[in-house]
């Protein structure tokens, strides 16, 4: 059974210099092809579900699923709450058997989040889930040149050590360069400021929106202390356009196939780039 808190694998990631990736899922073609790229890659891997999934009828019977499939997983898979929009909604996910939650609490002053990231700590823990929280905001790639490419919103690193240890939480996501979505431009991860953020705290380090970053760039950041990526529109591109390529052949069993193949090979992809490939085993 490998559905399990990813806490662990994203410790030794950090100490060994590689990442784990989290992929938000939709459906069952897309959580297929992620997990058949975890197991072909022998790699410990997270499943997200966006928060505003949750909101959806079928958020507790698609968990459900998502788990029974990870507990025949080979390799340590994780189910995991994307950005949770309130500590009640990080509840939920660990009442439907989410292993982690990220609680993102960005948007709130520093003491509110702090607050408030601490009270999901508190019940996570007691779970036996980890906790990541937001420090900084990661914005929307469609607005990246009036927002990161100008710096706003990233991480204060004298907050960093006060945050982690007032909130005990397991992963930070930080906000140096990132954002979310499709680039206007072209993303420039602030390395100097990671490192900076890197040697004030010792717990796994995540950068959210993966997806437009330039492979050197993925590169610098895991040596700097990056040992989570979270990646997503590039993914649901992919599978679009491989359906969209035999859109004329109109069959729904073709689309779904094509699907699952797509996002098991773009995962593989991330998982090769980030270093996870052949670290789901004991080390
Ligand atoms: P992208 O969609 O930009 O890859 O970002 C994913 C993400 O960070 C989810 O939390």
């Amino acid at each position: 059974m490998a559905l399990t808190s990813i806490g662990p694998a994203l410790r030794r990631a950090r100490k060994e210099s590689f990442a784990v990736p989290l992929f938000d899922t939709a459906d069952m073609q897309s959580t297929e092809g992620m997990l058949r790229a975890f197991s072909e890659k022998e790699a410990p891997g997270i499943i997200g579900l966006y928060a505003g999934m949750l909101d959806h009828p079928n958020a507790r019977a698609l968990a459900a699923y998502i788990r029974i499939r990870a507990e025949e997983a080979p390799f340590p898979v994780s189910l995991m709450l994307d950005h949770g929009g309130s500590p009640d909604q990080c509840r939920t996910a660990l009442d439907y058997g989410f292993t982690d939650v990220m609680y993102d609490g960005s948007r709130l002053s520093l003491e509110e989040n702090i607050a408030r990231t601490r009270a999901v700590v508190e019940f996570a823990h007691e779970r036996g889930a980890c906790v990541e929280a937001e420090l900084g905001q990661v914005g929307s790639g469609s607005d990246y040149q009036s927002f990161g490419a100008r710096r706003k919103g990233f991480t204060d690193p004298d907050t960093v050590e006060r945050f982690v240890a007032e909130t005990g939480v397991d992963f930070l996501a930080i906000a140096v360069g990132t954002a979310h979505g499709l680039y206007d431009g072209d993303p420039q991860v602030d390395i100097e400021l990671l490192r900076n953020i890197a040697s004030r705290v010792d717990i796994p380090l995540a950068l959210h929106g993966g997806t437009g970053c330039a492979e050197e760039q993925f590169r610098a950041a895991i040596a700097s202390g990056i040992s989570k990526v979270n990646v997503a529109t590039d993914l649901f591109m992919a599978a679009g356009e491989r359906m969209a390529g035999v859109a004329a052949q109109k069959s729904y069993f073709e689309f779904s196939r094509l699907a699952a193949d797509s996002f098991c090979e773009r995962s593989g992809y991330y998982l090769d780039l980030l270093g996870a490939t052949g670290k789901g085993g004991p080390r």
